[in-house]
């Protein structure tokens, strides 16, 4: 049996995720700072799945927090064949308009866990010669993205990372893959103001979809998955244009 850690699991794509490896018959970990929402998800996958699912409260944005995780890990005998690094906000707004502490919390989520816990977890992965890293990026990664320019550097990060790691574990028998999602029905639009723009509420998936495409491409050790045509068609495009063209129609999209 193995297990898989999923962080951000108390809603939207992560939460979805969980249930795919756990559908499977993976063992799961649910992260995130929601005690309730995870005990509840525990406890459907357990009556659903015959799985085990352990929860672990942390919240990503302190800078201890993958260390205490991974004391808790090994406190629980857990060794985590697959992670699943998916925890991420965004927020939409100038860069000098944005709380500094919240912009820092978000590269330190979006940026900053999800590489140390990677760099915890995947040596005994490439020991093992099986599992690998999920890594929960966006579509947000191939341009610049005035009036929310942080969240959009910090995925352009996640696939840059994603990619370079992938080259280093070739032929160790890891699976390292980047989930791009478009916009998708979670917690985000709410949370990060980007619900209330045209180009994300015309065009959204549903975070089961986004999460089955995922799951999919990663047991397959695809390198790049980006879930729904339209979200394709857009990268598509943006690689034939210059960089000043995307970034201005991305400027206007999102209101500067
Ligand atoms: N929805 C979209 O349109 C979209 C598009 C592209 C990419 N993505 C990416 O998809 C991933 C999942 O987002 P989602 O759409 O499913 O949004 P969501 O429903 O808001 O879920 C975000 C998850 O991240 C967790 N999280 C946030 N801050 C955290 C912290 N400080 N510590 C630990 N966990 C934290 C949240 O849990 P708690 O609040 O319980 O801590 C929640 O489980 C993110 O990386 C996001 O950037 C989303």
């Amino acid at each position: 049996m193995s297990t898989t850690l999923i962080t951000g699991s108390s809603s939207g794509i992560g939460l979805e995720l969980a249930k795919q490896f756990a559908k499977d018959g993976n063992d799961v970990v649910l992260v995130a700072r929601s005690e309730d929402k995870l005990t509840e998800l525990a406890e459907t996958i357990r009556s659903s799945f015959g799985v085990r699912a352990d929860v672990i409260i942390s919240d990503l944005s302190k800078p201890e927090a993958v260390d205490r995780l991974c004391e808790r890990l090994q406190d629980r005998g857990l060794e985590i064949e697959t992670l699943v690094n998916n925890a991420g906000f965004g927020a939409l707004g100038k860069f000098t308009e944005l709380s500094a502490d919240r912009q820092t919390d978000m590269l330190m989520v979006n940026v900053v866990a999800l590489t140390r816990l990677t760099r915890q977890l995947l040596p005994q992965m490439i020991e093992r010669g099986s599992g690998g890293i999920l890594n929960v990026g966006s579509i947000a990664a191939y341009q610049a993205g005035p009036n929310m320019a942080v969240y959009y550097a910090s995925k352009a990060y996640v696939l840059s990372f994603t990619e370079g790691l992938r080259e280093e574990v070739k032929g160790t028998g890891v699976h390292v893959t980047c989930l791009e999602p478009g916009p998708t029905e979670s917690g985000f639009g709410d949370d990060s103001g980007m619900g209330r723009l045209d180009m994300f509420s015309k065009s959204t998936m549903s975070a089961l979809d986004v999460a089955k495409a995922g799951y999919r491409g990663y047991r397959n050790n695809e390198d790049i998955v980006i879930p729904g045509w339209q979200n394709r068609l857009m990268v598509t495009s943006t690689s034939f244009l210059p960089r000043i063209v995307t970034r201005k129609i991305v400027a206007r999209m999102q209101g500067v």
